[in-house]
């Protein structure tokens, strides 16, 4: 990173929590220190596997909170196609970030648009054999880049070590923007190669099984944060 010392966020994905009891998992990945909350939307369509839409959004919202009651943001990763009436529908479902595939999207930039008229930011999220070519006209326009470190549509998949070249483009791009835009990196990630993610100029880490796949989230948590410190 250029500008001093980056704010980390680690950002738990629902897609490994146990789907019985959703409500308490927000919670209790909250209580272990998530920063963000990541929701995957799956269509079956835009890629193989069926999650969960709106409805489960909203059910969930008023579980996205810390125990002192400050509110935790809904990071709404939409695998969907079309987008724009989902985008819309997650806004009005609580979500605080909505980002999508721009080859989803016939009109990145007035998908964009419409994300943020509903009071959202907006984020592009790239494939891992996907160019950053877009970001040439609509970076100024963003909140968020999102690159994928597997295929989209599974959890527990392994890292793509192509992705961190991908980060290191992306970081070019938003310091020579100067705009205040998050680069996370979803799929993957682990604590024994988180650090390596964010050296790459990465701020903001998705992980899924790493987290949820362990009895004792907040160890996972701490440890991903001390391998960020080291
Ligand atoms: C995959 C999803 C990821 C997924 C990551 O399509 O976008 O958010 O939950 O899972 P892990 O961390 O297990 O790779
Ligand atoms: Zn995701």
């Amino acid at each position: 990173m250029s500008k001093g010392l980056p704010t980390y966020r680690i950002v738990p994905s629902l897609l490994s929590a146990d789907f019985a009891r959703l409500g308490d998992e927000v919670s209790k990945v909250i209580a272990a220190g998530a920063d963000w909350i990541h929701f995957d939307v799956m269509d079956n369509h835009y890629v193989p596997n069926l999650t969960f839409g709106p409805m489960v959004c909203s059910a969930l919202k008023p579980h996205a909170r810390t125990a002192a009651g400050q509110p935790v943001p809904i990071d709404v990763h939409l695998m969907v196609q079309p987008v724009d009436a989902l985008a819309a529908a997650f806004a009005e479902a609580g979500a605080d970030l909505i980002s999508f595939h721009p080859d989803a999207s016939g009109h990145v930039h007035r998908s964009v648009q419409a994300i943020q008229s509903k009071g959202c930011r907006a984020g592009l999220v790239f494939n891992p054999a996907a160019p950053l070519d877009v970001l040439d006209w609509v970076i100024e326009d963003i909140d968020l880049i999102l690159i994928m470190s597997v295929n989209p549509g599974f959890g527990g998949q392994s890292f793509i070590e192509s992705a961190l070249r991908k980060v290191e483009q992306a970081r070019k791009r938003i310091d020579a923007c100067g705009k205040d835009i998050r680069l996370e990196v979803d799929g993957g990630i682990k604590t024994d190669n988180i650090a390596r993610v964010a050296a790459a100029g990465a701020d903001t880490f998705v992980a899924g099984s790493a987290i949820f796949g362990k009895p004792d989230y907040k160890s996972v948590i701490d440890a991903m944060r001390q391998a960020l410190a080291a």
